[in-house]
């Protein structure tokens, strides 16, 4: 029997998540019929959610060099906002009041373990899909103002309420407002508007016109955002990766060549020529691309890369450790992805390679701690020992008294 997909129309905006589908369907149909094509909310998709992190300690990762944070203060009468960027400092907060300001910090996910741990929840998708937490604190009428993002997001709500409204209109004019340096829209009709409590969700596509404000005491929204790159990324990076890779004797080439008939003319023979030399991305073979894009992709959006150690450890000093049962943690700015091509696997970290096997390359994409360490064959040792010495892995010993 042939399966029948809902029309647009049939399709609900709003559903409510059970323990079993935290979609309020299966991820499946969440793919096929609302990621990238539709917004959705998503009532209970969190039941009984537990802030992975308290405001003050938001605040306090705000004032962190490094730390990328926002202090965004509206003044309402006037229509006039304030974008102070981080680090801030504790007289910052002194100055906001008790309404009409946000505090976002991106990112983190990087900085505390159980921030990541939310990940978990989408797995479903490509984990290197994923962008980043953010983590927004407001108080009463703070927020970001309308506006327009170029990628998926799921807006959990963490803490009290948050209203929002968003326009599904296609046609909705999307100009920035150029008196606010938050890319605000100029104009903003919405055609939909819910109330959020603590553990529901909306999901938004990329383009979708919205505007969230926090609504009767202290508000906290979790930005679970993704990011694809766009063509320009794409063809810029792969045009460097092609300069770097492509043999010097691969050039623009004119064996045909007849006597020139206008001085200085790019003449259509040339032009074809020119084609020839650039046969871009039809002219690749699987393991090629594959390569670059592994390459690409782990290095995209990583605004920072973890140290190697001080000082390398040995082959030796590592298996001690390990067989003395320390655990190997994944640094938080590591992004890994891998590649198998026929028995060779290799992994991509933070835009470099390493000979890899599947078991070990998909562990190591999968839990963010190997505790305890795998055992090991000798390509894994070589990898596991140049992940530690590239500060991918870190090695925590066990804490004496423990079992
Ligand atoms: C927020 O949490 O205030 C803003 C999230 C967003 O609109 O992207
Ligand atoms: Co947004």
């Amino acid at each position: 029997m042939p399966i029948t997909q809902p029309s647009r129309k049939e399709l609900p905006i709003e559903v409510r998540g059970t323990p079993k589908l935290p979609l309020g369907m299966s991820t499946a149909q969440f793919l096929r019929d609302y990621w990238q094509k539709r917004p959705l909310l998503i009532r209970n998709a969190f039941p009984d959610f537990v802030l992975p992190i308290e405001p003050e300690d938001l605040a306090g990762l705000a004032c962190e060099e490094g730390a990328l944070s926002r202090l965004i203060q509206h003044d309402e009468n006037r229509d006039r906002w304030r974008v102070k960027t981080g680090p801030l400092s504790e007289s910052d907060f002194a100055k906001t009041g008790n309404a009409n300001w946000t505090l976002l910090v991106q990112d983190v996910d990087k900085w505390d373990m159980d921030v990541a741990a939310l990940l978990d929840h989408f797995s479903f998708l490509p984990s290197w899909r994923v962008d980043d937490v953010m983590i927004s604190y407001a108080e009463p009428g703070g927020g970001v103002g309308a506006h327009v993002d170029q990628y998926d997001v799921f807006l959990l709500q963490g803490l009290g309420q948050r209203h929002w409204a968003i326009s599904t209109d296609p046609e909705a004019p999307k100009d920035f407002r150029n008196d606010v340096e938050l890319k605000q829209l100029q104009h903003f009709a919405p055609t939909h508007e819910w109330l959020l409590d603590a553990g529901d969700m909306l999901y938004l596509p990329p383009g979708v016109p919205h505007d969230g404000v926090a609504f009767g005491g202290p508000c906290m929204t979790f930005s679970i955002g993704m990011r694809a790159p766009s063509q320009a990324e794409l063809v810029g990076d792969l045009a460097d990766y092609l300069a770097e890779h492509l043999p010097e004797e691969l050039r623009y080439a004119d064996p045909d060549l007849a006597p020139v008939k206008r001085i200085g003319e790019i003449d259509k023979a040339a032009l074809k020529r020119i084609r020839t030399a650039l046969p871009m991305t039809t002219a690749l073979d699987d393991a090629t691309l594959s390569d670059w894009f592994g390459h690409f992709i782990t290095r995209y959006r990583s605004a920072q890369s973890p140290l190697p150690p001080a000082k390398p450890l040995s082959e030796a000093a590592l298996a001690k450790q390990l067989a003395g049962g320390a655990s190997l943690l994944r640094h938080p700015w590591s992004r890994m992805a891998w590649v198998q091509a026929g028995s060779h696997c290799t992994l991509y970290a933070n835009g470099y390679a390493y000979p890899a096997t599947v078991r070990l390359a998909e562990l190591l994409c999968t839990q963010r701690t190997l505790s305890p360490a795998p055992q090991t064959n000798a390509i894994e040792q070589v990898l596991l020992l140049a992940l530690v010495n590239d500060g991918h892995l870190v090695p925590r010993k066990l804490r004496k008294g423990h079992a």
